[in-house]
Formats: structure tokens, C-alpha cells, sequence
């Protein structure tokens, strides 16, 4: 079924078959397994559960890829919108904003899209920051990486704090790791979820496995916050190894796991003591964030297409 990865990737970008999935009345039932809904009423509703449950959350407002201005400054507008509720509901501390920033400005194109998602993002940030909460930026493809880094190192210089997630699959990952290991730095290790060619990214799930161990290794030897991205129970079992081989207390590290997916492991890690964050998508541009979803495990697949057979 890994094999089908690549294919589901590459066909999920054919606007006719965005238009297909997100026409059939099923889609709907099958992507509320995965997005939290889509306001920002719905956004507070799903962080005051999780948070009753002990679990941290980090908040995606779904859409990338935005090519005008007025629907990057919407997307802005939504993340202070939703930082200002959670601050409203006592639920802003602690709490951490995801931005894709060809959401926000990068992917625009005709004016100057890295200008432009900086300063979407130090909106965003300063929101974030003033409001006790913080934020993290999600990495996309290997096209928007030099750009996403550079920021980053810019909003650092304001918001120290400000995370990034970085792709074990990508060949160039090993170096930015090692840039990334500063005292305070944090950075979130995830598998890689983007379909990438060969010369820029390993292609074997073996391969980015053995990536992902590496960057572990180095992040948790280094000096930062570890936030260990993973559903896969190997690289949990590695990551809670090294933090020890390290002398890494559970304050220097944390799991993240994607809302919906294994919500039983996620609260079995926390009831072990770990500091445990949701990333919780909404909104209504879900399509490209549950089409990887779908790429990415059989199982999701079989569950979509279960649902069109028995509807
Ligand atoms: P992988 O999909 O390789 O699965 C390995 C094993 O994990 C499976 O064999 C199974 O045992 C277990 N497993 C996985 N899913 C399961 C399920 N649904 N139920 C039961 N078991 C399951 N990507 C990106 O490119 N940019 C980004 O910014 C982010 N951000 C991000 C944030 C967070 C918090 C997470 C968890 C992930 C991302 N990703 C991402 C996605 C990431 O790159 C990757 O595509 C997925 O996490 C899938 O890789 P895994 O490491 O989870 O396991």
C-alpha cells in the first residue's frame, strides 16, 4: 500500500479530482474524522475538550497554497480571531498557533510572497505571544524551505520562542537540524508529508525512518525543545530512549500526534507523565490536508472508500 502513496499524492493535485472529492456528500462524514470542524466556535470547542483531558494543542487553520492577498489577510484574520476566543475562554496559555506560510502570503505570486508571509506571520506571532500562547511553523514543500527558515531566524529575533517543524524525508534535514539545536529552539521532527523527487528526498519508508532516527539523535542531544511529531510507535520508543540516554526530563521534550489519529495512545503517553500536543486542523479548506492524510496510511484510505460503498 506505500507503493499507492506517490499516486494518491500526485492525483490529489488534478483539480478535477479536488473538485470529485470535495463534491461528494459523503466527504464530509469522513473528513470530521479528521479536521475539528470549521469555525472558530468549533476550534474552542475541540481545545476545551482536549484540554479537559490533560492534552496540549497546537491549531491549524486549514488552506495553503494562497495566491491573493485577500485570502492570506482572511487566513490572518481567522488565527488572531481564534487567539483572541481561546484568550476570551481561558484557554490561550499554553495553547501554540501552526501556520503554513503559503497560507499567509509565501505562495503569491506577482508581488513579493516572502515579504508578505513575513509580516502575516509577526501578526500572527505578536497575537500569539501577548496572548500567553505561541507558534510554530509547519514546513511544506522543499521549494518554500530557504524561505520558511529565513522566517523564522526574523521572528526569532522578536518571539524567541517560535518553532518550526522540519521533514526527516528531505536530504538536506541533517544540516538545518544541526542550525536548529540552540538552547530554547524549538522544533518539531516529523516523517515528511509532501510529494517530494529523489534528488531532494529519500524515497523508501526504511530510509526516512532511519532519517527520522537521526534527527532525533541530534535534537535530543542538542540544547532544544524536541517535539517528536510521530504516530509510529518505533520512533516514540526511540525518541523516549534518547531523551533518557540524554538526561532529558519530559519538560525538554513532547509528542504531537495529529487530532483524530491513535486519540487512545495519545492519552495513554500523557497518563505516563509525557507532555502530549494535538495538532488540531479546521476550518473549511481541509482538502489538501486530508488528501495526506489519505496518502499517507492505508487504513484511511480503506475507511474513505468503506464510507462511499456503504453510504
Ligand atoms: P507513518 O505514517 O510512517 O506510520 C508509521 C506507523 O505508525 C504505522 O505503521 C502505524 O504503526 C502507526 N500509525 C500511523 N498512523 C496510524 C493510525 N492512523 N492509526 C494507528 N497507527 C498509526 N508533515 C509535513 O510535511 N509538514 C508539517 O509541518 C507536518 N506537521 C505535522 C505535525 C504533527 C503534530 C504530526 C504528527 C505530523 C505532521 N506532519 C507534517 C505529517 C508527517 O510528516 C507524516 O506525514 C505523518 O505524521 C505520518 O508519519 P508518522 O511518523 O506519523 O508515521
Amino acid at each position: 500500500m506505500y507503493l499507492l502513496r506517490k499516486p494518491i499524492l500526485a492525483l490529489s493535485a488534478s483539480s478535477s479530482v479536488r473538485k470529485l472529492i470535495t463534491r461528494l456528500p459523503l466527504t464530509r462524514d469522513v473528513v470530521n474524522r479528521f479536521v475539528a470542524g470549521e469555525t472558530t466556535a468549533d476550534a474552542v470547542r475541540a481545545v476545551r475538550d482536549l484540554r479537559a483531558k490533560g492534552l496540549q494543542v497546537t491549531m491549524d487553520h486549514l488552506g495553503e497554497d494562497t495566491t491573493d492577498t485577500a485570502q492570506a489577510d482572511a487566513t490572518v484574520a481567522a488565527y488572531l480571531e481564534l487567539i483572541a476566543a481561546l484568550g476570551e475562554a481561558g484557554l490561550a496559555d499554553g495553547a501554540e498557533m501552526s501556520v503554513k506560510l503559503s497560507a499567509v502570503g509565501q505562495a503569491l505570486t506577482g508581488t513579493d510572497g516572502h515579504a508578505y508571509a513575513l509580516a502575516s506571520a509577526r501578526k500572527i506571532a505578536d497575537a500569539a505571544y501577548a496572548a500567553g500562547a505561541r507558534m510554530n511553523l509547519d514546513i511544506e514543500d522543499h521549494t518554500t524551505i530557504d524561505s520558511t527558515l529565513q522566517i523564522l531566524k526574523e521572528l526569532r529575533t522578536d518571539h524567541p520562542d517560535v518553532g518550526v517543524a522540519i521533514q526527516a524525508m528531505l536530504r538536506r534535514s541533517e544540516q538545518d537540524l544541526v542550525q536548529l539545536t540552540g538552547p530554547g529552539s524549538r522544533v518539531r521532527l516529523v516523517k515528511g508529508a509532501y510529494n517530494e523527487p529523489a534528488e531532494v528526498a529519500f524515497q523508501t519508508p526504511a530510509e526516512v525512518d532511519l532519517a527520522y532516527v537521526r534527527g532525533l539523535k541530534t535534537l535530543m542531544a542538542g540544547d532544544g525543545y524536541v517535539m517528536v511529531g510521530s504516530h509510529d510507535p518505533r520512533m516514540i520508543k526511540i525518541a523516549a530512549a534518547l531523551a533518557e540516554e540524554n538526561g532529558r526530563g519530559t519538560d525538554t521534550y513532547e509528542h504531537q500526534m495529529l487530532f483524530g489519529i491513535r486519540a487512545d495512545e495519545q492519552l495513554k503517553l500523557r497518563a505516563e507523565g509525557k507532555t502530549f500536543r494535538v495538532y488540531v486542523p479546521y476550518g473549511s479548506d481541509w482538502y489538501g490536508y486530508f488528501t495526506r492524510r489519505l496518502a499517507e496510511r492505508p487504513a484511511n484510505l480503506l475507511f474513505f472508500l468503506r464510507a462511499m460503498l456503504t453510504r
